[in-house]
């Protein structure tokens, strides 16, 4: 059965106390949910990787790096490698979110990379994709996030797709208030499901989690995680926010 999953993507968000404080109400505050096959994951900045994943090594919190680079090491100023992640017990990289694609130049190219980097260094992927505002409107939706997949997925073994998960998210959603509906979420997630079905095969494409992002808060949470391809949220604004995030996983 595949896995349902809340996580919260903190974005260049919360200095080391703000860290250490919000990660520490959320372990409180879910430690007596009944949560069963359902992951929880925060991603702080990497300045705040390790003391989060150390505060975090005896609850049900996982935590997840923003970003990885595609080289094990080298002269990359500024970059992280998944070598290093492996090293402070970091089992989760996100890649491929629309901000890195926008403002840092991530190519499916270079995510195909990533992808094949984090994968041979055993790292889950949750890896996102979504439309601009303007594929939608000229009815190209499908199209885009059909080719970000291929682009950056089919190179992968079968037998190493157990590491991805995928997380839909439509960039006119992120951080606008604006959320898809519940169906457009489902009939997107089912498109999705149908690719990977026939590109890896039923049983893959069943176990695959497949979340949605943008603007998910406490109070549309419940009815987009009922549809039945939502396997859970990436959630960016109201993950900053204990009660907001215990909120959202909540509504599993
Ligand atoms: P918001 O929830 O703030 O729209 O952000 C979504 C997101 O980008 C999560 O990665």
């Amino acid at each position: 059965m595949r896995k349902k999953i809340v996580a919260g993507n903190w974005k260049m968000n919360n200095d080391l106390d703000a860290s250490i404080e919000l990660v520490h109400d959320i372990i409180l505050n879910i430690e007596n949910l009944a949560l069963d096959n359902t992951r929880v994951i925060v991603a702080p900045t990497f300045v705040n990787l390790h003391v989060v994943n150390e505060i975090t090594a005896h609850s049900r919190v996982e935590v997840a790096a923003q970003n990885m680079h595609q080289a094990t090491s080298g002269a990359f100023t500024g970059e992280i490698s998944a070598p290093m992640l492996n090293n402070i017990n970091i089992n989760t990289v996100i890649l491929g979110h629309s901000e890195r694609r926008t403002y840092f130049g991530e190519t499916d190219e270079k995510l195909a990379l990533k992808v094949a980097t984090a994968i041979a260094h055993d790292l889950d992927v949750l890896f996102c994709f979504g439309e601009q505002l303007e594929d939608r409107k000229t009815n190209n939706h499908f199209k885009v996030v059909e080719t970000q997949i291929k682009n950056a997925l089919f190179h992968i073994q079968p037998s190493d797709f157990g590491l991805i998960t995928l997380a839909y998210e439509p960039v006119w959603a992120i951080g606008t208030g604006e959320t898809a509906s519940p169906e457009q979420a489902q009939e997107m997630h089912a498109f999705i499901r149908g690719l990977i079905k026939n590109h890896f095969g039923n049983e893959i494409a069943e176990n695959t989690s497949i979340l949605y992002g943008g603007s998910v808060k406490p109070a549309n949470a419940k009815e987009i995680f009922s549809k039945p391809d939502v396997d859970g949220g990436l959630i960016g604004g109201a993950a900053l926010k204990a009660d907001d995030f215990v909120a959202i996983v909540k509504a599993f």
